[in-house]
């Protein structure tokens, strides 16, 4: 495993620099970020990219889900971050709604949120949604997938489960996630399954990087929603998320921790997924 040079200032990272580490072996970190002054804070902490989440819609705006979110918020939240940040990767998140109807109407909700810095967009779902990616990365946008527990489909899922428990449900999985590199999606969300099969995606396309949530420690990176590892969330938390505001003294110090602990393989547990 390797680590960076912490001696070093940060160059900006690209996705050839993310490509790298991933080949190197080194770990890659990825949070949530909502807004400027946290965005600069992750940035200069080491975070390697910042996700403008949707989750923004249950942790900054108290929905109960992501499915209320809109484009406009997303473009909004993603100018914000864009503002604080200096060096990380910044994937924005296309909503619920903005992809579905057609290739085309995934391509202006793509183009919004580039207009507005992110460097990447992400999308939920396997199957239809690979002709969505080849289609924006064939125009020049990067994609980032987002396979297991997709947040958006809560209500068709019955809830925040594990996925791919199943044989048949792990193969459908491994398919998509084939299909979706096939088609161009550089990175890949991989939320709440079990680690082998987070394993097997990985190992199926060795060049594509995974970012695990819930999924095992043998991803390419891992990512957690900023207010849950600082504990600030109310109610029930994911088993896998640790506490690193415990840890740490200041937020600074908690989100330094993670990206050391990523870095480093100590985070996650292997042996901890699910709710
Ligand atoms: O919206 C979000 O924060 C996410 C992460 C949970 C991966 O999609």
């Amino acid at each position: 495993m390797s680590t960076p040079d912490s001696t070093q200032p940060r160059k900006a990272l690209n996705l050839h620099r993310l490509r790298e580490m991933q080949s190197q072996g080194e770990k890659i970190t990825m949070l949530t970020s909502y807004d400027a002054t946290f965005a600069r804070l992750a940035d200069e902490a080491g975070v390697d990219c910042l996700l403008v989440g949707d989750s923004l819609g249950m942790v900054v705006q108290g929905e109960s889900s992501t499915v209320p979110v809109t484009m406009e918020q997303m473009v909004y939240h993603t100018r914000c971050v864009v503002k604080g940040n200096r060096t990380a990767w910044v994937v924005g998140d296309l909503p619920f709604g903005s992809y579905q109807e057609s290739r085309e109407q995934a391509l202006r909700s793509s183009v919004a949120l580039m207009q507005a810095g992110a460097h990447m967009v992400k999308l939920e779902g396997g199957g239809w949604t690979a002709e969505t990616v080849h289609f924006l990365t064939e125009r020049g946008i990067p994609v980032c997938a987002h396979l297991g527990l997709t947040p958006q489909s809560v209500h068709a899922l019955g809830g925040y489960r594990i996925q791919g428990r199943d044989q048949a449900g792990a193969e459908t999985m491994r398919r998509h996630a084939h299909e979706l590199a096939q088609a161009g999606a550089t990175m890949m969300v991989l939320e709440l399954m079990p680690s082998a099969v987070a394993a097997q995606v990985q190992s199926d396309n060795p060049g594509l990087i995974t970012i695990g949530i819930g999924a095992g420690a043998s991803t390419s990176g891992q990512v957690l929603v900023l207010h849950d590892m600082l504990h600030v969330t109310r109610g029930k938390l994911p088993r896998f998320v640790r506490n690193f505001m415990m840890e740490g003294g200041s937020i600074e110090d908690a989100i330094r921790r993670y990206v050391a602990a990523v870095k480093d393989g100590s985070f996650p547990d292997e042996t901890i997924h699910g709710y």
